[in-house]
């Protein structure tokens, strides 16, 4: 049996040596409509990800997420397959509209007993929850009314916030309010490349705004209720970095650099937006009320990073990832770990960081099915040496919580369809078998060896 390329590439012994915290967290994350489907199964509400499904050329594959892994007809076999990976935490989110169909008022019974059943099985089987509350999925009735645009949906957000811990209870080990919101704001509302693909620029920034403050407020009504989960919110982040040392390049990429990362670090951290991004929008800025910016700098127990890769900027043409020599997966993105370090660096230098998780963190390769098995020696690369990343800012001081793939499954990815594929597990859509892929079986060995390093006690001083 030929090893996967990590064993060749990073020898068994440094694997181990990277020294991880008896409480670090070692996870695998999902999301609800990546995965779920039964899309109109048990009183399901339509999501804005369903109606944008149906646009044409929304989809590269014409998709949906209408059946994607089942997994809402097969969670007791996930929740097994998740266990077999010796992992002790699983990031999932809520689909809001099953639980809440129109996003306000009535609650749907059997959604909140599904999620009920998925907690209790993690818990049951040693592995920790971490919920999320937005993983994308609005319902279509609240985008009806004006969406994350309005500033009513940032109450309806707190009441859903709050529905889920009343029927949750302290069962969860954290609670994510959003996930990602530059891609809800920016992809959503700005290019309108995601649902609910609205091209203007000063709705993404207001919507922007009010993702912030319903995450400040739904963490002050959940402490306020007794929640004794962690709570802190997912950001997509990367270092940004000029294509060249001209100073149009550099300009524009401390222009992404606010965009993406000072945009929402600066408030929930500082309370303030930065000065410089608020000048460059002008009047597509957002209206913020008194004692918004306070409400969105509530305190924070964990921040969550997805990272990929680095976004590197040009003032001209379009930088060319072929261009760096560095490998590039299926979603044309560079293999670039050292960007994690960094990027770990840089929070933890500039903002009062609170233990920061890494909760996304994966590729897609191109990945066959042959005779039961999937040889991605890349994708094992890719992680073990993200990992590397994660113990190297450890090493110069930063605090990290946990680490955790993106994905269990290959999934439903978004714009992109069933076409790509991020998943440790291989899902065959026809069939819905799942199979480890060579990377789930290194995944489990590397945390294997976790367990193993953590039980040797210290030798006995000699002499003593
Ligand atoms: C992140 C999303 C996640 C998945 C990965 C590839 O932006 O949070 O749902 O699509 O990218």
């Amino acid at each position: 049996m030929s090893l996967p390329v990590i064993d060749r590439l990073v020898p068994l012994s440094d694997q181990t040596r990277m020294r991880f915290p008896p409480g670090f967290v070692w996870g695998v994350a999902t999301s609800a409509f990546q995965i779920e489907g039964a899309a109109e199964t048990d009183g399901k509400g339509p999501s804005i990800w369903d109606s944008f499904c149906r646009q044409p050329g929304a989809i590269a594959d014409h998709s949906d997420g209408d059946i994607a892994c089942d997994h809402y007809h097969r969670l007791d076999e996930d929740l097994d397959l998740i266990a077999s990976l010796g992992v002790n935490a699983y990031r999932f989110s809520v689909s809001w509209l099953r639980v809440q169909p129109q996003g306000e008022g009535a609650w749907n019974e059997a959604g909140l007993a599904f999620y009920e059943r998925l907690v209790d099985g993690l818990i049951a089987r040693g592995i920790k929850p971490y919920l999320t509350l937005n993983h994308w999925g609005l319902p279509q009735a609240l985008q009806d009314r004006g969406g994350w645009a309005t500033r009513k949906t940032v109450q309806h957000f707190v009441d859903y916030a709050l529905g889920m811990h009343r029927r949750l209870g302290n069962k969860l080990a954290a609670i994510t309010t959003h996930n990602e919101p530059w891609v809800i704001s920016h992809l959503g509302h700005e290019t309108g490349h995601f649902a609910p693909g609205i091209a203007d620029r000063a709705v993404a920034m207001q919507v922007s705004h009010h993702l912030l403050l319903s995450h400040g407020l739904a963490l002050q009504a959940l402490r306020a209720a007794g929640c004794r989960a962690q709570l802190g919110i997912v950001l997509n982040l990367a270092p940004v970095q000029p294509a060249t040392e001209s100073a149009a390049d550099r300009e524009q990429a401390w222009l992404e650099d606010g965009r993406l990362l000072r945009w929402y670090m600066d408030p929930l951290f500082r309370a303030v937006y930065p000065q410089d991004v608020l000048d460059h929008l002008g009047a597509d800025a957002p209206r913020v009320e008194a004692g918004d910016m306070a409400a969105i700098a509530a305190h924070m127990d964990f921040l969550g990073i997805n990272y990929c890769s680095r976004n590197v900027v040009s003032a001209g043409e379009p930088f060319d990832v072929h261009s760096s020599g560095l490998p590039i997966t299926e979603m044309g993105w560079e293999v670039y770990p050292e960007g994690l370090t960094e990027l770990l660096l840089r929070l933890d230098r500039d903002y009062p960081v609170p233990p920061i998780y890494v909760t996304e963190n994966g590729g897609a390769f191109r990945d066959a099915l042959v005779g039961g098995r999937v040889q991605d020696g890349e994708r094992s690369d890719f992680i073990a040496r993200h990992i590397a990343a994660v113990a190297a800012a450890m090493d110069q001081g930063v605090t990290m919580a946990g680490y955790m793939v993106w994905s269990l499954l290959d999934n439903f990815e978004w714009a992109s369809g069933y076409a790509k594929r991020f998943g440790i597990v291989y899902v065959d859509y026809a069939t819905q078998q799942r199979s480890l892929k060579d990377s789930a079986r290194w995944y489990r060995r590397f945390l294997q060896q976790q367990r193993d390093r953590r039980a040797v006690r210290p030798p006995l001083v000699e002499g003593a």
